[in-house]
């Protein structure tokens, strides 16, 4: 991997920490918003009874979500301070902070005991991790036996993209999107056993389409005088979607659902 590892992480928490993230993206940073969060613990079977583990919850819009949608207990983790901080005054804004809570924490280095938890889900964040086995690992870890992980994140097909190889594509978690069957073999080899796949590419070009119309947003807000975000590199930012744009419409990159189970020794 040619960009350093812990830059990569850095960079990706403090992006989706600041408040330009928000802006672009409002407060669920990842395709098909709640309601693919909805679908994913469907999927997984959530009842009141289980204690849910949010693999890089973000601002924890999805954690929330769970705990009022399937009434189970949810902790968050999140590399992000800032987000950290956000979703622990959203969970007490909505009276939900006895039964959600949030941890600074990496999801290469999981702070709790071997099987801990009933379910697990990480949206848009595993093809960002650099030790994406070592993740799979900790997630089987804490993981009850016949516990399910529900993973939602950016798919390519077989060649890579040269074109969205930058800093930029990692912070869009694009830089090591892996095709399908990909994650399914590091799931494989951690100790999960894949059980559905199913593409959601639609909620993909969505959100890019929502991504391009505020940036035109913000280049017309700035054109005005009225705004001034330091660290945005506007055309650079447009270019960007340009290309994922492109690359969704030829089939090159999408989105996915896996569902995985922690296999039984
Ligand atoms: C695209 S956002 C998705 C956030 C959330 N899952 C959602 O869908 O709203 C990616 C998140 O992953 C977090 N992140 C990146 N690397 C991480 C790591 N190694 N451990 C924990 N969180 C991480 C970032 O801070 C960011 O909040």
């Amino acid at each position: 991997m040619a960009m350093e590892e812990a830059t990569i992480k850095q960079c990706c928490a403090t992006f989706y920490g600041s408040d330009l993230a928000r802006m672009l993206l409002g407060d669920s940073f990842h395709p098909g918003g709640v309601r693919l969060t909805q679908r994913l613990g469907e999927l997984l079977g959530l009842a009141p009874e289980m204690h849910v583990l949010d693999v890089a919850a973000g601002r924890g819009t999805s954690a929330l979500h769970l705990a009022k949608s399937f009434g189970c207990r949810v902790t968050g983790i999140d590399l992000s301070e800032a987000n950290i901080v956000a979703a622990r005054e959203a969970a007490n804004a909505e009276g939900l902070g006895e039964r959600v809570h949030f941890a600074l924490a990496d999801a290469e280095r999981l702070p709790f005991a071997d099987v801990t938890f009933d379910a697990i889900v990480c949206e848009c964040a595993f093809c960002t991790f650099p030790g994406k086995d070592v993740a799979a690992a900790e997630f089987a870890r804490v993981l009850k036996t016949g516990g399910g992980v529900g993973i939602s994140d950016l798919t390519r097909t077989a060649a890579p993209l040269p074109e969205l190889q930058d800093l930029l594509a990692w912070i869009a978690c694009i830089g090591d999107a892996l095709p399908m069957q990909e994650y399914a073999s590091i799931l494989t080899r951690g100790g999960l056993a894949v059980e559905q796949m199913e593409a959601q590419n639609g909620a993909l070009e969505e959100m890019v389409r929502g991504v391009q119309s505020r940036l035109l947003g913000l280049e017309i807000a700035s054109g005005l005088g009225k705004l001034d975000i330091p660290g945005l590199d506007l055309s650079a930012a447009k270019q960007f979607a340009r290309a994922a744009a492109e690359a969704i419409r030829s089939g090159k990159l999408g989105y996915a659902i896996l569902i995985a189970r922690r296999r039984t020794e």
